[in-house]
């Protein structure tokens, strides 16, 4: 009677199996750097178990969608710790593939023989945040929407494609159900299946080309280009010689990739109970006073269109992905030098470093930029610059002398109505209307009039813009009930 194994190695070659993945040589003194190819791996399973678990739970219509999430959160046993470890696992993932890149970058692994290994790496980048842009919307709160409605915004300023773009994205002219049924289909259909054809591609040339060595190893007597007719078979001896110090993938590397899989894995446990995933109200396709914002990986790309003059944003927004999408794809191509340390190749430095430092100045100056815009307590919400505009002409006109906000303001003898809500009681129009002639509403009005020529038309708007956003305390859970009574249209005299 064989033994299960026996009997299954017969069958399939466990022993062969085990050979060509486990007892393979690797390279001896690999760093901890080499771990993040793996890691992201391990957390792209954890975004697999947990996705698979949400979408029992999720329905993807904007009738339902957000009251699934809540329940989720609020009903089921670690619901919202199940939606924080996918939250913060997104982030992960992109954290991890990025910084799997720059490593492969600095240490030059995408040169000779690895360049097809490369490719498909940026093609994962790509899938990955894929995966973020239509997973940001599938909550349907007003960040989801907002957000959304920018990112297909943006996709439409491509040249000659973008309208046709828009649609496909959008499933119609406007964001809607067809969208959000879309990017579910997108999120957990396409993508999924996607990235795992490319992962698997990736690993298979990981395991046939083994992993690439320390620098030194490919540096001595090297050949100065990959190009070269006699690289390859010095590649191949100076890898075999790598390899003659090196240390079988079996325990040693696994090891090692086990234990940083794990820390992650527990890091990930421990944000998502901390932090969770947060939810904003459900979305509100009429609130245009909402301020958009991307997942911040997306910030440095965003940071970068407010700060371009509006004639060249599509030329940026389109421009500046497709340069960097380029570069990456040939870069493997054009750099056929065989130098592999970083310290001996300056472009190479200056390159890592223009980008890095753009994307961590871009990040913080949208970030320095929300902390000012977040100083105003009594909306609650960060503004938008026009609405900004018109609570600095609110404050310069002495509104504030008059009318309180918050309670904040007011008392002198005129007792005027206390503006704290008044974003929930009169609709943008007839606060506009009011503000420019008080007296068409009230003949007896103590409320100064103030259309020109003391505020211009467009600065009465910016005011106007600031107004509404006054909602009080939860304002965003609370439906507007306006009550707008405009006066009679004065009797124009027939001649
Ligand atoms: C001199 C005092 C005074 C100043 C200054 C003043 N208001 Fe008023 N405001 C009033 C009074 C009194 C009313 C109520 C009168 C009425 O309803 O006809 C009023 C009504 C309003 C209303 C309608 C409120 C409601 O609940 O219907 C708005 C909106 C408003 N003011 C905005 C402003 C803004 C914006 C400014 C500054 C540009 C301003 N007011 C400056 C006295 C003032």
């Amino acid at each position: 009677m064989p033994t299960p194994f026996k009997w299954l190695d017969e069958r399939v070659d466990l022993v062969g199996v085990r050979r060509a993945l486990l007892d393979r040589k690797m390279p001896g003194g690999l760093t901890w750097w080499h771990t993040l190819g793996s890691a992201t791996l391990t957390v792209f399973a954890v975004q697999v178990v947990t996705g698979i678990i949400l979408a029992m739970y999720y329905s993807p219509s904007p009738d339902h969608a957000y009251d699934s999430i809540r329940y989720l959160q609020d009903q089921v046993v670690s619901g919202s710790v199940l939606r924080g470890i996918h939250h913060w696992g997104a982030s992960a993932m992109v954290v991890l593939v990025v910084a799997h890149m720059i490593r492969v970058f600095v240490m030059g692994a995408y040169k000779y023989p690895r360049e097809i290994n490369w490719l498909l790496g940026v093609v994962l980048l790509f899938i990955v945040l894929g995966f973020g842009f239509t997973g940001y919307l599938l909550p349907w709160d007003q960040k989801a929407y907002w957000a959304t409605q920018v990112g297909t915004n943006i996709a439409g300023t491509t040249p000659l494609i973008g309208g046709v773009l828009v649609k496909l994205l959008r499933g119609g002219s406007q964001l809607g159900a067809a969208t959000l049924a879309r990017f579910f289909a997108l999120h957990v259909l396409l993508l999924p299946f996607m990235l795992f054809i490319v992962v698997l591609m990736h690993l298979a040339i990981v395991v046939r080309q083994g992993i690439a060595p320390r620098t030194k190893a490919l540096e001595e007597d090297a050949p100065v280009h990959t190009s070269d007719a006699a690289y390859p078979a010095f590649y191949k001896k100076a890898y075999d010689r790598s390899k003659g110090a090196g240390v079988p993938f079996w325990p040693d590397i696994t090891t090692k990739d086990v234990v940083v899989g794990a820390v992650i894995v527990l890091l990930l446990l421990q944000l998502a109970r901390s932090f969770g995933a947060g939810l904003e109200p459900p979305a509100d396709p009429t609130d245009s006073t909402y301020v958009p914002r991307p997942e911040w990986y997306f910030l440095p790309f965003f940071q970068l269109l407010k700060l371009v003059p509006g004639s060249m944003e599509s030329a940026v927004a389109v421009g500046i992905p497709t340069v960097l999408v380029a570069l990456m794809l040939l870069l493997p191509f054009f750099d056929r030098k065989s130098t592999r340390s970083f310290r001996k190749r300056p472009v190479a430095r200056v390159a890592l470093m223009v980008l890095g430092g753009s994307c961590v100045l871009l990040i913080g100056a949208s970030m320095s930029e929300d902390s000012a815009a977040a100083v105003t307590p009594e909306t609650g919400r960060p503004l938008t610059s026009v609405q900004r505009a018109g609570r600095a002409l609110y404050a310069a006109q002495g509104c504030g002398s008059c009318h309180a906000i918050g309670g904040k303001g007011g008392g002198s003898k005129e007792d005027a109505p206390p503006l704290t809500e008044i974003g929930l009681k009169h609709s943008g129009a007839w606060i506009h209307s009011f503000l420019e002639n008080p007296l068409r509403f009230h003949a007896q009005t103590k409320m100064p009039s103030f259309g020109p020529p003391t505020l211009s038309h467009q600065e009465i708007e910016e005011m106007t813009r600031y107004l509404v956003t006054l909602r009080g305390p939860n304002g965003d859970l609370r439906k507007p009930e306006f009550v707008d009574t405009f006066p009679e249209p004065p009797k124009t005299k027939e001649k």
